[in-house]
């Protein structure tokens, strides 16, 4: 008996994994402190819930069509021309079982066997496995030494006859950066000379703190016909649990997207796309107070992260996290993976090890939880490193 070599070199998501143990040792009664989720702790807008109440009442229980129906494909035409300044057609768009559907049937649209996709670390959890499983080879881009994105002359050096594709993520989970403008310029002029897919995943948009998110597509129009658009309503929202993310690509990429939408999930249910709708028209606004909540939050950790000191980390200007460099920490042989393990251990602290993001000797904090859990984390953490 053999199994699929693409699917054997996937690993299961390890974030999911470490939360799936914080929670089963807070089962067990002890004080866990999970720093590890990735959502944002806060409910569904009322109104959100509400219609998709109404909507199933009304019987849209069946199937709607696939890739998404016309209502949601233009509230979404709607969304990226109002939010992004960036004009498409419904035909150009996808919508699937979140964000993370979507990417994955975009790779395996896109990815040849042995292609290979530059990822630049710290990055997104799934993206590699993702690209294992459609045949293509990640190749990351090491971390540099503050944490943030690599140069494009870093990046250049991971180039090869090989090359495919390029995923962005700004704003970045996990490392928190967003690029400016001029940081898009730069960036957007060395793709526009590569003959490379650009996919950029800008799911955490609306989570950008200091500077505002801008899409790359905006300021390089000129890369319309190689660039694929991820976004959903997950983080936005605080729709984790409702399953939709879509892409805005070229017509013959949403063409191929769409086709493997049909014989996957299908659709997204009807009462969920209606229920979309009202979120997407009402936009950020409707969920303007929760981004303060977690602005604050954010400020909140990292004034206490300097108050207890020694703490190594870039500012993160968005998303809702805080990747923390512990490789000063790490004895002979030991990794953030192991020094992870023993935090959830030995301290009932759960933080996601760098591994996981393509940047070993890091740990990401996720501050989308209480103050006082913020606080006593920190606590915790800060005793673990400077024993
Ligand atoms: C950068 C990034 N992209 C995509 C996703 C997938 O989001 P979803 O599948 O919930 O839409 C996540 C979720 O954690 C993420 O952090």
């Amino acid at each position: 008996m053999t199994f699929s070599r693409r699917i054997l070199s996937v690993q299961p998501s390890p974030t999911l994994a470490l939360n799936a143990k914080a929670v089963q040792l807070a089962k067990q009664g002890h004080n866990v402190l999970n720093f590890a989720v990735g959502e944002p702790d806060y409910p569904t807008a009322p109104i959100v819930v509400e219609r998709a109440i109404e909507s199933l009442r009304a019987g849209r229980t069946r199937y709607t069509p696939a890739g998404g129906g016309p209502e949601l494909r233009q509230a979404i035409v709607d969304k990226l021309q109002r939010d992004n300044g960036l004009t498409f057609s419904p035909s150009q768009i996808v919508v699937g079982a979140g964000a993370k559907e979507i990417l994955f049937h975009t790779f395996l649209s896109l990815l040849n066997d042995g292609d290979e996709v530059i990822l630049t670390a710290p990055c997104w959890v799934s993206y590699a496995d993702q690209i294992r499983a459609a045949g293509g080879v990640p190749v990351f881009v090491p971390v540099p030494e503050n944490g943030g994105m690599p140069s494009v002359d870093v990046i250049d050096q991971y180039a090869t006859q090989k090359t495919r594709l390029f995923v962005l993520n700004s704003p970045n989970n996990p490392a928190g950066y967003i690029l400016n403008e001029g940081e898009l310029k730069t960036l957007g002029a060395y793709l526009h000379q590569k003959s490379w897919w650009v996919i950029s995943d800008e799911i955490y948009e609306y989570m950008s703190f200091d500077v505002s998110h801008t899409s790359l597509l905006k300021v390089w129009p000129e890369l319309a016909q190689k660039f694929i658009l991820i976004n959903g309503m997950s983080k936005a929202f605080a729709m984790t649990g409702w399953r939709v993310g879509y892409c805005a690509a070229p017509d013959d990429v949403a063409a191929m997207v769409r086709s493997l939408q049909s014989h996957s999930s299908t659709c997204v249910p009807g009462f969920i796309e209606d229920a979309s709708v009202v979120a997407l028209k009402a936009g950020r606004p409707l969920m303007e107070k929760d981004i303060a909540k977690l602005k604050a939050r954010r400020d909140i950790a990292i004034k206490h992260m300097k108050t207890l000191g020694g703490f190594k980390f870039l500012y993160p200007q968005g998303a809702y996290y805080i990747f923390i460099d512990i490789r000063a920490h790490l004895k002979d042989g030991d990794t953030s993976l192991k020094f992870s393990n023993q935090l959830l251990q030995e301290k009932h602290l759960a933080l996601a090890p760098g591994e996981a993001f393509g940047a070993p000797g890091f740990l990401r904090l996720s501050y989308a939880t209480d103050e006082a859990t913020i606080i006593e984390g920190l606590n915790r953490l800060h005793k673990a490193l400077f024993p």
